[in-house]
């Protein structure tokens, strides 16, 4: 079944885990599969929309249709997300960005011995937050990965970082989260209202979550 409701609209997504570098062959990165924010990306481009996936390294083929802008460190996401926010009129941040860079990458390869060793890292820069700043007119959504107080979190980080919807994925939970087919998350929306979406896999739900991102425009601009 092919809906056209995305049509005319150019969907900004983020996918995937970004890699920060200990050193030339060792980096530091999560569990992010990419699954979730690439069901998204096929979903808006058969509803129509013209889609830019800004993708840390997975290990998934590039939906059909799909603009496909590969990166590897939180940096590269940052510049790459900054190019295409422009000619944006949706943007969804599905990827699990690393909060913490090494401070000072060594530009050789770091050798054993048997003394202890320390990181220093210093915070990445936070790339939601900062479209939130240029948002304008655009919708945008953020997702949290939260392994504790789930809501509240997710409402916290649409305030801080003025979403307009946040997609509240319990990461503790069997089954569900990162790596898996499937998945459940609560949507937490500027309007107040909470809409748990119940267990299904990544590409349904990539459906219902743009369901409710429709559903959302057409509240705001009632307002
Ligand atoms: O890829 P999968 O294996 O399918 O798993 C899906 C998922 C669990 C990764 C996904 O559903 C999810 O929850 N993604 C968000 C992961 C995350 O890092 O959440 P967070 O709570 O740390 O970050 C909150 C938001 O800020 C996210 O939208 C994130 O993209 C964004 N962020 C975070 C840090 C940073 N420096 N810049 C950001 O933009």
């Amino acid at each position: 079944t092919q809906r056209h409701d995305l049509d005319g609209e150019t969907v900004l997504l983020t996918a995937g885990p970004t890699r920060e570098p200990l050193d030339p062959v060792r980096f530091i990165s999560n569990r992010s599969s990419g699954k979730m924010g690439y069901s998204l990306a096929e979903a808006a481009a058969l509803r129509g929309a013209r889609v830019v996936l800004v993708s840390g390294p997975v290990n998934l083929p590039a939906p059909e249709g799909v603009e496909l802008v590969p990166v590897q460190t939180a940096q590269e996401m940052y510049d790459a997300v900054m190019v295409h926010l422009e000619a944006s009129s949706i943007v969804i941040k599905t990827a699990a960005v690393a909060d913490y860079h090494v401070a000072n990458v060594p530009t050789q390869k770091v050798k054993k011995s048997a003394m202890r060793l320390s990181l220093e890292l210093d915070p990445t820069l936070d790339i939601l937050a900062e479209v939130g700043r240029r948002k304008q007119d655009r919708l945008l959504i953020g997702f949290a990965a939260e392994t504790e107080n789930l809501i509240a979190e997710a409402r916290r980080k649409m305030q801080t970082k003025n979403c307009d919807m946040v997609v509240a994925n319990n990461v503790s939970a069997d089954g569900v989260g990162f790596e898996s087919d499937q998945n459940e998350v609560v949507l937490v929306l500027s309007t107040g209202e909470i809409q748990p979406l119940p267990r299904a896999s990544k590409r349904a739900l990539a459906d219902q979550i743009l369901d409710q991102v429709l559903r959302l425009r057409l509240a705001l601009h009632q307002r």
